[in-house]
């Protein structure tokens, strides 16, 4: 198929876990279980963790990213952290528009975008999630729900800035549940997700951009799910938190 178009990208998502001691800790513990992968392999840590990320990460093929950043570049925004302090960092990804923080902390399609475009602009790459919950998936609108939630958070973005976009799709019923979608119905969204992109920028340049999928992917269900042809790798959660079992999905995506 077109897998070979796009790189595989396999980001964890740390959440609000492990201080800077354990963050150095844990990237140690994965440096060796992951050298030579054949896929990207990134770990979006929280804010204060980002130093400490870096440095143990330092001259390995491991990719440090942030859970978030502000859309304006500087100003009174008690709390925030813009895209440019993050690439002043050395930072290199952004997840915007999670799940969590649009359910618990009022992002919506609009500021997901305003963040995207400030990430890109700032010269991280975005992973941007998209997912519908349980109840959009029983009413049968997963696909519409969710092209519309591309369409948004992709607004004012050229064809050569969509070359730093990640999308993620992740259904919000399974993250941190335990409950992984099938392997189906994840392809049948990322499907979904490389048509919209291909409507906005031309299939070619869709072909291009890495889709994932997150929620619950583990060291046991990983292999299937990236085997689909729409599936370029995951955005983990919890297994990210564990070197073994990060290192055995990184290893499924290297296929
Ligand atoms: P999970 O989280 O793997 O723990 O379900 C995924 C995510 O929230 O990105």
């Amino acid at each position: 198929m077109n897998k070979a178009l796009r790189k595989a990208v396999i980001a964890g998502n740390w959440k609000m876990n492990k201080t800077p001691a354990e963050t150095a800790e844990l990237i140690a513990a994965m440096k060796p279980l992951v050298a030579g992968a054949g896929c990207e392999v990134v770990l979006c840590v929280p804010f204060v963790d980002i130093a400490a990320a870096l440095e143990a990460a330092k001259g390995s093929n491991i990719h440090i990213g942030a859970e978030n950043c502000h859309w304006e570049h500087a100003g009174a925004f008690t709390g925030e952290i813009s895209a440019d302090m993050l690439t002043a960092m050395g930072v290199e990804y952004v997840i915007t528009g999670h799940s969590e923080r649009r359910t618990y902390f009022g992002d919506t399609d609009v500021t997901v975008n305003k963040r995207t475009r400030a990430a890109v602009e700032a010269g991280l790459t975005a992973i941007v999630c998209v997912g519908e919950t349980l109840e959009q998936r029983e009413q049968g609108i997963t696909n519409e729900l969710v092209a519309l939630q591309v369409k948004i958070a992709l607004g004012g973005l050229s064809k050569e800035q969509l070359k730093k976009i990640i999308i993620a799709y992740e259904p919000v019923w399974a993250i941190g549940t335990g409950r992984t979608a099938t392997a189906e119905q994840a392809q049948e969204v990322c499907t979904v997700i490389r048509d919209t992109l291909a409507a906005l920028y031309g299939r070619q340049a869709a072909d291009g951009v890495t889709v994932q999928y997150g929620g619950s992917m583990n060291a046991k269900n990983a292999d299937e799910l990236v085997a689909k042809p729409d599936v370029d790798g995951g955005l983990i959660g919890g297994a990210s938190l564990k070197a073994e079992d990060f290192s055995v999905i990184v290893r499924a995506a290297s296929k």
